[in-house]
């Protein structure tokens, strides 16, 4: 029987390949963003770039539209914005299911997986999963780049006796010629890091926390280096991870053995501060000199088995090209839309310079799909900003506070929240914003159910799902009590990642 909707999925998903624009218009349905055909899907995994391929593996359930039977699916890319699916990837198998994990391209056969001079072994590392039983790591490896994998033979590869103890995340730490593992020790809010020369044998090193957001259990961290803007050559090593249902951030060295974070330790850092950004981790093997680029679930535990979005549930961010900053003594992790997301903008829909907003001012455009890039001078006490998806009525508004240095965004007004208690509550999300030059830049991409705003070159992103009314098309921009001077606005269509 399982065989058979294995075969179903495969069949499906080869006619999405065939057809891809009459199967994706449903409603809700992002256009521009990674969404599986059909079902359940959360944590991005293995994100490896391999033989000209972007690889995106991901969490999903190949038999419904809510979570469970966790296995990996598979799609991949040749520029990280226009997808194509592939067969599953590495299934569930009797009661173990496939957790979060890693993939690397292993080019150096430290494995010794590649029989032949030529392959490649691609290696995915990731958290075998029995419930109530254990959590315990487990490899996989493809010699075809991905299209094929086999579990292998001596697994597990690491096991501690925990059922609380998953998401590895390897990358290969060039000075000492070894293999670094980061995975969580979920519910003691830790993250462990480990070190191995083949990828099968690991030695425990050093641990890291409780620290910073411990309200919740951790989860998927990952550690990887960052160059330092303005300073070339400078790298810092950034250590993100998953304190349920959001994310955060330490910067500061690795030595190959221990993390020391150098942010002030009071202070809780998040790569987003918006309701639906989780479990976001970064691509292996990127060609030389590539910033680091990541990827993060839009979505959030609290509700995400009830969002309405039917035959398929959950997309993927956009990919985040990644850098950090020292701001005020602190290190910020500055986040922006990768270069290629520029490919798919299509024509332009409007362009305003040197304008002024008063109250008010409705666009003269109606759409559910774009990218918007305003900036902004607020004057003091100006709260101002764009309200997406507006009308009867509703909207979604990402504002700004001049007066405290907040940015926000609210989807208390939009349409259809009732589906879940906890949707309903979790409405409005801000964060501090301090201005330089009076100016509040922000790259806000609406998808029809999702919206990414990225302020002040990446110094905040804000992520969230809302269900407009197909009605509900209107954009607008505000300002109250008093004037905002619109420096420039730019509105494009945005194409199809399929
Ligand atoms: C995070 C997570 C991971 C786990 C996976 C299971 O969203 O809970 O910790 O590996 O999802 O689907």
């Amino acid at each position: 029987m399982r065989s058979f909707f294995v075969l179903l999925l495969i069949i499906c998903t080869a006619s999405v390949n065939a057809q891809p624009f009459s199967f994706y218009k449903e409603k809700y349905r992002p256009q521009f963003h990674f969404t599986p055909a059909i079902h359940w899907m959360n944590d991005p995994n293995g994100l490896v770039y391999h033989r000209g391929e972007y690889h995106l593996f991901y969490q999903f359930n190949p038999f419904g539209n809510r979570w469970g039977h966790m296995s990996w699916g598979h799609a991949i890319s040749k520029d990280l914005v226009r997808w194509q699916h592939l067969p599953l990837a590495i299934p569930e198998e009797k009661d173990t299911m496939i957790f979060s994990g890693t993939c690397i391209s292993d080019i150096n056969n430290t494995s010794g997986f590649a029989d032949q001079p030529g392959t490649l072994p691609l290696v995915a590392i990731y958290t075998a999963h029995i419930e109530n039983v254990s959590q315990s790591q487990h490899l996989a490896y493809s010699l075809d780049d991905g299209r094929t994998w086999t579990k292998y033979n001596k697994n597990p590869i690491l096991d501690i006796g925990s059922k609380e103890f998953r998401d590895p995340q390897v990358f290969w730490y060039a000075p000492q010629k070894k293999w670094v593992m980061s995975v969580v020790l979920a519910t003691n809010k830790k993250i462990r890091f480990y070190s191995s020369y083949n990828l099968k044998q690991w030695e425990q090193m050093s641990e890291f926390g409780p620290a910073g957001d411990i309200s919740g259990i951790w989860e998927c961290p990952d550690l990887f280096e960052v160059p330092v803007i303005g300073e070339p050559g400078k790298t810092k090593w950034v250590l993100m991870h998953s304190p349920a249902p959001y994310m955060q951030y330490f910067i500061g060295d690795f030595d190959g053995t221990t993390f020391r974070n150098e942010n002030p330790a009071d202070k809780i850092f998040r790569p987003d501060y918006g309701p639906d950004y989780y479990a976001a981790i970064t691509y292996r093997n990127l060609p030389a000199n590539s910033s680091p680029v990541s990827i993060g679930w839009i979505n959030n535990w609290n509700y995400a088995n009830d969002i309405p979005t039917t035959p398929w549930k959950s997309a993927m961010s956009l990919p985040r090209k990644l850098a950090i900053r020292k701001i005020n003594n602190e290190w910020i992790l500055l986040q922006q839309p990768a270069d290629v997301v520029k490919s798919l903008r299509q024509k332009v829909l409007l362009m305003l310079k040197n304008e002024t907003i008063d109250k008010t001012k409705k666009l003269s455009i109606k759409t559910q799909q774009c990218e918007i890039e305003i900036v902004l001078q607020p004057s003091v006490v100006t709260v101002s900003g764009v309200r997406l998806a507006a009308g009867n009525g509703h909207e979604i508004e990402i504002g700004y506070n001049a007066k405290t240095q907040i940015l926000y965004i609210d989807r208390s007004k939009t349409s259809n929240r009732s589906f879940n208690e906890n949707f309903e509550k979790l409405s409005h999300y801000e964060t501090k914003l301090v201005l330089s030059n009076k100016l509040l830049r922000l790259n806000i991409f609406f998808d029809n159910s999702i919206v990414e705003v990225f302020a002040n070159n990446g110094e905040a992103a804000l992520t969230a799902q809302f269900f407009p009314d197909e009605k509900d098309n209107g954009i607008e921009l505000f300002s109250i009590n008093g004037v905002t001077k619109l420096a420039s606005l730019n509105i494009w269509k945005m194409g199809s990642a399929w």
